[in-house]
């Protein structure tokens, strides 16, 4: 998909990697790009911000509604919004958490792909790029709802993309590792175990995705060493579950 002349909607798109999104669909020519996130400051400029939780049904069927209702379609839907609870250890998980991360971080997902595909398949085409991460493929020893909610999410985006290419629907996964964004700032101002590779910019996460969806790939890799390790864990995954092992030592008390 060529972004000139399209309609996008990002979600999280007021923050990080979204607003990175957004501002490059605008260069790209895209005719309208819709934020929509819990906060409204830090929209980019040129953007429509619109107000929306996306961990609720009702709110993304009610912005994807708003959205047909202004401009009469949507080209690409970007589930971006998302949460990291960091928590390496069961024994004191707070599943209140683990549900709202569970919400953001996968029903979103399946929310807007039922209000906006409809749509989408009516006029034998769209777009859902999904911003998941290389701990959809790898892991974040830091935060195992993170690892958890971030497979389940990757499970779904296959799903929809092997379910809807029929009608015209692709789906793409975008993975990063660490990115300069609140969310890492949050974790580890070195991006903690994901930053090892380096933080990247949300500028090269947008220019990565842009190119993504220009070849129509389920997987986009601003990080290209995840396609080798993700290789590499299928091949010898006891390993690389020993590898893990080692590295949440590095990055958490987890010798407690
Ligand atoms: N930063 C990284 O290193 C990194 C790496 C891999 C994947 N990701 C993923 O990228 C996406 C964006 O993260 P980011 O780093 O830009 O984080 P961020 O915290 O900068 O931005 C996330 C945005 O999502 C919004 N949001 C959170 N909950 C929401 C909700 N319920 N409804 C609507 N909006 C909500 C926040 O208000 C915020 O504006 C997330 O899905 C994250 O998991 C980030």
């Amino acid at each position: 998909m060529q972004l000139k002349g399209r309609i996008a909607v990002v979600t999280g798109g007021c923050s990080g990697i979204g607003a990175g999104l957004a501002r490059r669909f605008l260069l790209e020519g895209a005719k309208a790009v819709v934020v929509a996130d819990l906060r409204l400051d830090g929209a980019p400029a040129g953007t429509l911000a619109h107000r929306c939780d996306v961990s609720r049904e009702d709110e993304v069927a009610a912005l994807v509604a708003r959205v047909l209702r202004d401009h009469e379609r949507i080209d690409l839907f970007c589930s971006n919004a998302g949460v990291l609870t960091p928590g390496w250890d069961l024994r004191e998980a707070d599943f209140s958490l683990w549900q709202r991360d569970w919400n953001v971080n996968v029903m979103a997902h399946a929310y807007a792909a039922k209000a906006a595909l409809p749509g989408m398949i009516a006029r034998g085409e769209g777009y859902l790029l999904q911003t998941l991460s290389a701990a959809s493929l790898l892991a974040t020893p830091e935060s195992a709802s993170y690892t958890t909610t971030k497979h389940a999410a990757l499970g779904l985006a296959e799903s929809l993309a092997f379910t809807y290419a029929r009608f015209g629907i692709r789906v793409s996964a975008l993975c990063p590792m660490a990115v300069r964004t609140p969310m890492v700032d949050d974790l580890d101002a070195g991006g903690a175990s994901a930053g090892l590779d380096g933080v990247i910019s949300v500028e090269d996460v947008a220019a990565a995705a842009v190119e993504g969806l220009r070849d129509e790939r389920f997987l986009i890799f601003p990080h290209p060493m995840v396609r080798d390790y993700y290789a590499k864990k299928a091949a010898h995954h006891d390993k690389w579950l020993q590898r893990m092992a080692a590295l949440q030592e590095r990055f958490t008390d987890a010798r407690r």
